[in-house]
């Protein structure tokens, strides 16, 4: 088989950057490890920046998002001396919409299968060849037959335990990490919102974070240690300790129940240097994670795959490649931006081990001066719904 750019990975990234090939005439390969079920079942989180909504706009994939998802102006975020609202919408123009990953994953099969795309799920052994030539390759196998797809460009868009990233030679990869010393476990429950908007909260007890899908489907976080698992949480227990970490008038009000999915995540600031070898180019998680704390992972995979469209469609309809040439110095340079807020969202509202009175105190003032200051409100909304993709 032949094609012009073979996309590995068949979750938000590697979707989306087929979507957007395939509208303006450039042909693709998506080759999927899993089964589409098994990619829908994963919960992940729910806040798309506005460009990342008017980028689902334009590849074609909107339209529920417009009709289900909810737009924000802000958020809270509590303390102990209780909690305070960041209108992003005042403070810099712009909003962000509610609208779970799993959806747009959904709206992105749903929208290549109409386009006929080539998505082939439970593609193994997954090779990535002379990459750095002028002819690479990709080899598989499927229902144990060996495939070998020729192709022009190569996206790994196949996450952090992906193929992709290793592909680059140890020698021209830097990369850098910080493992934070806790985890999320997060549930999913036919609950209504207990607030208009997402609650970030920051206690002695430990972080905790209100979030939701739909007017009946709520999606709520606590901090919990990394010895923790899924086993020692009762719903009972969960909801009894969100509600210790919440103010009380909100968790006074809280409607809870039983769970319908419940898993501990653990949290990582990873960024993998360059994102471009020959003619291989990361996208999404395969090159860089955020702690969920900003909200991030999503909208950066939205905003690699961005710039990658717009360097390969520079290439194919006018010869240009200045875009390809950049993409991993542009991409990057967004990447750490979002990595740094996110890094600044995790370790001003959790508690950590370690953390002296000193520490606490000064988190509590970093959060104290934020409560009270339009220009450091200003200056996390502007970080929070994402700064813009291109300098324009
Ligand atoms: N061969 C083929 N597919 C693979 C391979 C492989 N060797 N390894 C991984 N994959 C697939 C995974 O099964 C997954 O469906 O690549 C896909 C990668 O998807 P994600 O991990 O969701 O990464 P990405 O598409 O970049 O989306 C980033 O997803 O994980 C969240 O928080 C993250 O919101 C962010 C978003
Ligand atoms: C979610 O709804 O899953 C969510 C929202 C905001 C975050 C992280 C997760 O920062």
């Amino acid at each position: 088989m032949r094609t012009q750019v073979a996309i590995i990975g068949g979750g938000p990234s590697g979707l989306l950057l087929s979507q957007l090939l395939n509208k303006s005439g450039i042909e693709t390969v998506v080759l999927e490890r899993r089964t589409r079920d098994y990619v829908l079942s994963r919960i992940r989180a729910g806040v798309l920046e506005w460009s990342t909504v008017e980028l689902l706009r334009a590849a074609g994939v909107g339209d529920r998002m417009d009709r289900e998802g909810i737009v924000h102006d802000g958020c809270y975020l509590s303390t102990a001396k209780g909690m305070f609202h960041v209108d992003f919408k005042e403070r810099v123009g712009k909003q962000v919409m509610i609208y779970g990953q799993t959806e747009v994953t959904r709206d992105l099969y749903d929208a290549q299968e109409a386009l006929g795309a080539t998505v082939i799920h439970e593609a193994e052994d997954v090779a990535l060849h002379d990459v750095d030539g002028d002819a690479p390759f990709v080899t598989y196998t499927k229902d144990g037959a060996e495939h070998r797809i020729d192709c022009d460009y190569i996206a790994g868009c196949d996450g952090f335990h992906g193929v992709s990233r290793p592909t680059i030679p140890e020698s021209i990869r830097t990369e850098y990490e910080r493992v934070y010393p806790f985890g999320w476990l997060g549930i999913l429950a036919e609950t209504p919102p207990c607030a208009d908007e997402l609650i970030y909260a920051n206690h002695p007890r430990g972080f905790a974070l209100a979030s939701m899908r739909n007017p009946n489907l709520t999606r709520y976080y606590i901090q919990v240690p990394l010895t923790d698992t899924v086993e020692d949480w009762s719903d009972d227990a969960f909801w009894a300790e969100l509600k210790a970490r919440l103010p009380k008038e909100v968790a006074d009000g809280m409607v809870t129940g039983p769970s319908i999915e419940k898993s501990i995540a653990p949290l990582r600031s990873f960024v993998s240097e360059p994102m471009r070898w020959g003619r291989l180019f990361l996208c999404g998680d395969s090159a860089h994670i955020v702690p969920p704390t900003g909200a991030k992972g999503l909208n950066l995979a939205a905003s690699d795959v961005h710039y990658l469209f717009e360097g390969l469609k520079a290439f194919y309809q006018a010869g240009d490649a200045s875009g390809l040439d950049s993409y991993s110095d542009v991409a990057l340079a967004r990447v750490w931006k979002a990595t740094r807020f996110s890094w600044w969202m995790t370790t001003s509202m959790h508690r950590f081990p370690d953390q002296s009175d000193f520490d606490q105190r000064i988190q509590e003032s970093e959060l104290e001066y934020l409560a009270g200051s339009a220009v450091a409100q200003a200056a996390m909304a502007e970080n929070y719904v994402g700064l813009p993709f291109d300098d324009d």
